[in-house]
């Protein structure tokens, strides 16, 4: 029955149109920032470009935020200043990423159209003052940022300085969804542009439940605060619609900007692990995909944060090599509190970024801003000047990645897979459901950290995408499953690879509907297994484990359990204690030429780590067990990539003496790597 609620375009035809690949004519590995020279005086600039050519910065991406310095007035821009920074990095050799300038409307607009302001979901307009102050549904919005947009197309679009187009600013950040009636309108025609027939709506939402049948298109509104919990098959397609506007916002600039800038690449930056946008859907219409990672230095786990939105943002571009648009050089300004970077923090993230697939390393911003909201964000020239510890490591790892040069335009090749889908994490998270302690990115979190310590290179994966080059796929609470997914992933296990599916997965269909006949109904045969009931645990309440030595080691189920009947699957782990002593916790099972094992708890950190590494070798991948915490060893290309996370010391065996890149000194066979430091050795 999935099948009358599935997206008009399928899922396969979307991960095969590959959309325009270019990447901006860049020697080696681009470096550099947000330049925002309309926030300084003129006498400035002539600095920045000397400082810039210091610090070896080739590309920056300029204008996100200038709208109204453009467009102080609807109509013609004055744009006289922008040509003058244009012309002076042109004349230094230093790239730009231009933007449209659209991601946030100046006042005139918003004095003449107060329309465009968003509404959220108990009906509060959001005032003008801070920025991205936009319903993405609103006709006064688009048409004003496309205006916007041709015009920068049409007199930069063969500027010799730009490289790039950069469309709007972190889609979603501030405002994922708006509900004024603009939206509502939008909306609609979504609903009826998807389902044709009301009766159709009415099924796919389950009408019958709480009196909710609609006669008309007109009576449905998008999900607003209601009285209790709402229809959670109209919010998960409020969630799709949501995502498809600011997509449509993006489309529309970006199709002007083809019409008059053909051939250069254009880009949006994510955010990596970002629940409003659904980055497969977009990522097919962005010519290069860039990304903004902003880790919290303050957790001492800020790299494997930073290592999985990295990995997310290489595999929604399809491998290829991709842009980290944003990251601060030190301390932000929006968190509580904001702990700077530690000495070489932003040299091994950086780095980090290299390794896993970035061709670019960029900053928010060049110089720290003197007013305004991100005075106390810090820039790569910070408030103190050029004698300052940033500004050092900002100088030095631009000698370090022009070093990297021979990395540029490698790939990373990943033998397994986590399976994402935005439809089913919009779907997993809605209110009503056995527990709300359940959070797909920590969930995914869980499975990563122990891949990252094992150094086994991970790749996201749709799962209606071809796993064809997987060992290993991972499966974490895919709740939401097309007829076509789950297909796919038992045909993956029965051609012979090895699957780890959690709780929770296979649970509903993309209507929200459930899947009848116990849970994973679509999985059950593959995983030898019928899941009776859901036994969610409370916060704090652990129950013990047996089997895989886990009496020893103390090991506990957390978070969830599952009533498993087992069918034919062999359990590896048991619970220890309570109503379900003596009942599987975790199993196995053969199937055709592979093997899928299924949790039914998220089992203690320790033991979730042994079960991961026994499915890597199971699955015959490459595991090391010699890395110490905190370092990471990362393969591009040719290329080993280890890098240190840690304030320690640490030392590593090489095997043989290698070149390092970074160095360009012979190093091993065992080297000690100061704290935060790394390697790159050649082959
Ligand atoms: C109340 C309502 C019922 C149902 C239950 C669920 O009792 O009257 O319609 O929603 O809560 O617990
Ligand atoms: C985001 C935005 C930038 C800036 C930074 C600060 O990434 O895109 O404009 O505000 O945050 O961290």
């Amino acid at each position: 029955m999935s099948g009358q609620s599935e997206p008009a375009s399928t899922v396969s035809e979307r991960h095969t149109e590959p959309g325009r690949r270019t990447w901006p004519a860049l020697d080696g590995i681009g470096y550099g920032c947000d330049y925002n020279p309309e926030q300084w005086p003129e006498s400035t600039w002539a600095e920045d470009v000397a400082l810039m050519a210091e610090a070896g910065v080739n590309l920056v991406t300029v204008g996100v935020f200038s709208w109204s310095k453009l467009q102080p007035a609807p109509g013609e821009l004055t744009a006289g200043w922008l040509d003058r920074v244009l012309d002076l990095l042109a004349a230094a050799g230093i790239r730009v990423d231009l933007a449209t300038a659209t991601a946030s409307p100046p006042p005139w607009l918003v004095a003449a159209h107060p329309e465009i302001l968003p509404v959220t979901e108990d009906g509060r307009r959001l005032a003008f003052g801070a920025r991205q102050s936009y319903c993405p549904s609103a006709p006064a919005f688009r048409t004003a940022a496309v205006d916007l947009a041709e015009r920068m197309a049409s007199r930069y679009g063969s500027h010799p300085a730009v490289a790039m187009w950069h469309i709007g600013n972190e889609y979603g950040c501030h405002v994922p969804a708006c509900y004024c009636e603009q939206s509502a309108a939008a909306f609609r025609r979504w609903l009826e542009a998807r389902y044709r027939e009301i009766g159709r709506l009415n099924e796919a939402w389950g009408g019958a439940v709480w009196s909710q049948d609609y006669t008309g298109w007109g009576q449905i509104e998008p999900p607003r605060t209601a009285p209790t919990f709402g229809n959670p098959a109209q919010q998960l397609d409020f969630a799709r619609f949501s995502s498809d506007e600011l997509l449509a916002c993006y489309r529309a600039e970006r199709d002007v900007l083809a019409a008059h800038s053909p051939g250069t690449p254009v880009t949006t930056n994510f955010m990596g692990l970002f629940r409003p946008v659904d980055q497969f859907r977009w990522s097919a219409e962005l010519d290069v995909v860039s990304v903004d990672s902003y880790p919290d230095p303050a957790d001492a786990e800020a790299h494997v944060a930073s290592a999985m939105a990295y990995d997310l943002t290489r595999s929604v571009g399809g491998g290829r090599p991709w842009i980290l648009m944003e990251q601060a050089p030190s301390a932000v300004n929006w968190r509580s509190v904001n702990v700077p970077k530690a000495p070489g923090q932003y040299r091994a993230l950086s780095l980090q970024a290299v390794a896993r697939g970035s061709d670019a390393v960029l900053s928010f911003q060049w110089r720290a801003a003197a007013t305004g909201a991100e005075k106390f964000h810090s820039g790569m020239l910070p408030h103190a000047g050029t004698d300052s510890r940033v500004w050092r490591d900002v100088v030095s790892l631009g000698a370090g990645l022009r070093r990297l040069a021979p990395v540029a335009g490698s790939l990373v090749h990943a033998e397994a897979a986590l399976l994402l889908d935005w439809e089913s994490w919009w779907a997993l998270e809605l209110d009503s459901h056995p527990t709300s302690r359940l959070r797909q990115s920590e969930l995914i979190g869980e499975f990563y950290r122990p891949l990252l310590h094992a150094g086994v290179s991970v790749d996201f994966a749709h799962p209606e995408s071809d796993l064809s080059g997987y060992r290993l796929v991972i499966v974490p609470a895919l709740y939401l499953v097309t007829d076509a997914g789950a297909g796919n992933v038992r045909r993956f296990v029965e051609g012979g690879g090895t699957a780890l599916v959690t709780f929770f997965s296979g649970i509903v269909d993309p209507a929200d509907r459930v899947r009848l006949g116990g849970y994973p109904a679509p999985w059950c045969d593959l995983l030898g297994l019928r899941v009776e009931e859901l036994a969610p645990l409370p916060e704090g309440v652990a129950v013990p484990l047996d089997g895989l030595d886990a009496a020893e080691t103390g090991a506990a189920g957390r978070l969830w359990q599952d009533v498993i009947d087992l069918a034919g699957a062999a359990p590896l782990l048991t619970y220890a204690e309570g109503h379900l002593a003596g009942e599987a916790a975790a199993t196995t099972h053969e199937r055709g030429r592979g093997e899928v094992m299924y949790l039914g708890t998220l089992p203690d950190r320790a033991t979730l780590g042994r079960l991961v590494r026994r499915a890597c070798r199971h699955a015959g991948l490459e595991l090391r067990t010699d890395l110490p915490r905190g370092v990471e060893a990362v393969r591009r290309g040719d290329y080993l990539f280890l890098i240190s996370h840690t304030d320690r010391a640490v030392e590593l065996g090489l095997g043989a003496k290698r070149l390092d890149l970074l160095t360009g000194a012979m190093v091993g066979p065992t080297a000690v790597l100061a704290p935060r430091d790394a390697l790159v050795l050649a082959p």
